[in-house]
């Protein structure tokens, strides 16, 4: 399976900041905010991931994380001329997928519990690794309960909680189950994608690629259980929110959430040699102290 970030847009509700840098490059406490659905990938055990931004943001974004040897992954960056919806990332991304399965997460959402470490969700006795390795055609999605699900893509069920119809930003949404932005489809998403046509916004909807696998029966539907956190960065307030988040677990912990080089050491993707050279380039700050604290208890 492939990876793919979706890191464009246009910030609109973070201007000014978004004037800047993108939304994926704000911090969420003591990284950039795409760091995190990076590491929901990696943790995932995908190492080749595509990485879609705008003509103004994507070379930024290139110059922050390289090609990605030196975490033992492929970074491929694919430009998005505008922001003409989320399926299109498939269609962008079509030539790196080379017809294999494809992971999709939007850049700005932030994932964090068990199930995204090795631990389990609801109803699934597997962690997200598990799963991705298991995948093989069809599609996967998430359900997660929420107060505001008119704000996202909604789950319809039925009375034994099967997935009967998914709605984008309905009025009079049918749960509070929304769906977050993850997602797990086999090689023809392209095709898919190509039979759309564009929303009433002008946009490649996601929700219409669920509904062709939910109307095909091949949608399957993950619910995540209230001990993961599934946070917002779309407003100041909830960007601020996250962040919060994070502070309070990482200082709680001593640990870092979304740490990449940790990830990649602890994957496998690199061995003692890679992960002590990724600490040589740091320059003297807490960022380094915490992974000559890992490297240390490694040996
Ligand atoms: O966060 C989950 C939600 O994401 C889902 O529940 C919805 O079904 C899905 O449509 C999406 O809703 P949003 O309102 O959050 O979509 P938005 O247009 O804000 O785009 C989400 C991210 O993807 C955002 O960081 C910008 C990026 N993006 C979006 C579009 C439409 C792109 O990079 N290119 C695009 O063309």
């Amino acid at each position: 399976m492939k990876g793919i970030v979706l890191a464009g847009g246009t910030g609109s509700r973070l201007y000014p900041l978004t004037r800047i840098v993108c939304k994926q490059l704000l911090p969420i406490y003591d990284k950039p905010m795409i760091c995190y659905p990076l590491s929901t990938l990696m943790l995932g055990g995908m190492r080749e991931i595509c990485i879609i931004s705008t003509p103004r943001d994507l070379p930024i974004i290139e110059s922050f994380l390289g090609d990605g040897s030196d975490l033992g992954v492929e970074f491929t960056y694919v430009v998005q001329e505008h922001p003409e919806g989320i399926a299109q990332a498939f269609l962008l991304a079509e030539e790196f997928l080379a017809g294999e399965p494809a992971c999709l997460i939007l850049g700005d959402n932030i994932f964090y519990g068990d199930y995204f470490q090795g631990g389990q969700a609801e109803g699934n006795d597997s962690g997200f690794a598990r799963d991705v390795e298991e995948f093989a055609a069809g599609g996967r999605i998430f359900g997660y309960y929420v107060s505001n699900p008119q704000e996202f893509g909604v789950l319809e069920m039925n009375a034994s909680g099967g997935v009967i119809g998914i709605e984008e930003k309905p009025q009079a949404p049918k749960s509070n189950y929304a769906v977050p932005g993850l997602y797990l489809y086999g090689s023809d998403v392209a095709d898919v994608c190509r039979a759309l046509r564009p929303s009433g916004r002008g946009e490649l909807e996601i929700t219409d690629v669920n509904r062709t696998y939910l109307e095909r029966g091949d949608l399957e539907v993950t619910r995540l259980g209230r001990g993961i956190a599934w946070l917002d960065t779309g407003t100041p307030s909830s960007l601020q929110e996250a962040s919060n988040f994070i502070e309070a677990i990482e200082q709680r912990q001593g640990l870092k959430i979304a740490c990449l080089e940790e990830i990649a050491f602890a994957q496998g993707f690199i061995d003692a040699a890679g992960f002590q050279q990724l600490i040589s380039r740091l320059p003297s700050c807490d960022y380094r102290e915490y992974l000559e604290r890992l490297r240390d208890q490694a040996v």
